[in-house]
């Protein structure tokens, strides 16, 4: 089973338009789904689950969409809340949060805390989030950090893959190991870009509000067919 899995959750508009209803009504069907994928993700093992909601270039989208996307989170964060204590589900974010309506931001930051000590299942709620803007916050970091050292450039030259990572946002999430993308696009889209290197990738034709529990088992069954050889070569992995 892989430990942690993300998902694209794409498709809502295009199904909302397949049923003759407007775009947000496929967002209120696709957050559905949405909650019911934790739970399928636990009930089969999965320790940490990553869902991108709403990415730094969605802000683009027209402005009653993006307040459409903001409210939904906002009423449908705390009446989630219930159904997470239950499954040990704890809830955390991955994004700058900062940008976000206050609304928004007190319905992450009371989940946040409400879940802190569940174990089942870690659900990473991608908000504002981009894998570019990700890199680079974690490049700022570095660099100031190493402004105030008293050799500057020791301090750069001694940076490994890893001494970055730990300054990403992703510093205590583990890599992610699947990504799946619903609705048909082969893209990343700015999701988990650092960690993507060595992701397995796995892509359906199905629209996020028709995401079932069959199609996520399909998506398993699909990764754990797989060898990941991070290079090597198959007879090295194997022994
Ligand atoms: C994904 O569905 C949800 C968000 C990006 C918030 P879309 O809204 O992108 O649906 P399509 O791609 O237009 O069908
Ligand atoms: C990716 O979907 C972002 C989310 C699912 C939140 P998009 O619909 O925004 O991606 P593009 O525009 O097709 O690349
Ligand atoms: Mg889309």
């Amino acid at each position: 089973m892989p430990h942690h899995v993300g998902i694209i959750m794409d498709g809502n508009g295009r199904w909302a338009k397949t049923q003759g209803k407007g775009r947000l009504e496929g967002h209120k069907k696709g957050a559905e789904v949405a909650r019911n994928v934790v739970q399928w993700a636990k009930n089969l093992g999965i320790k940490q689950l990553s869902l991108y909601a709403f990415s730094t270039e969605n802000w683009q989208r027209p402005k009653l969409e993006v307040r459409g996307l903001m409210s939904l989170l906002s009423v449908l964060l705390p009446k989630t809340l219930p159904d997470m204590m239950q499954n040990g589900v704890r809830f955390k974010t991955l994004g700058d949060l900062s940008p976000l309506p206050s609304s928004a931001k007190r319905a992450v930051q009371k989940a946040v805390e409400a879940t802190r000590h569940n174990t089942a299942i870690d659900l990473i709620l991608c908000l504002n989030y981009g894998g570019q803007q990700e890199i680079l916050a974690a490049t700022k970091n570095v660099l100031r950090q190493a402004l105030l050292q008293d050799h500057p450039e020791q301090a750069i030259e001694a940076l490994t893959t890893s001494t970055f990572r730990d300054q990403m946002w992703c510093h205590d999430i583990a890599p992610l190991d699947l990504l799946i993308r619903t609705g048909g696009e082969m893209r990343i889209s700015n999701f988990h870009l650092w960690d993507a290197a060595y992701t397995e990738l796995y892509f359906t034709n199905v629209l996020w509000p028709d995401y079932s529990q069959q199609h996520l088992q399909h998506a398993l069954a699909d990764f754990q067919g797989r060898e990941r050889r991070y290079g090597l070569t198959s007879e090295q992995v194997q022994s």
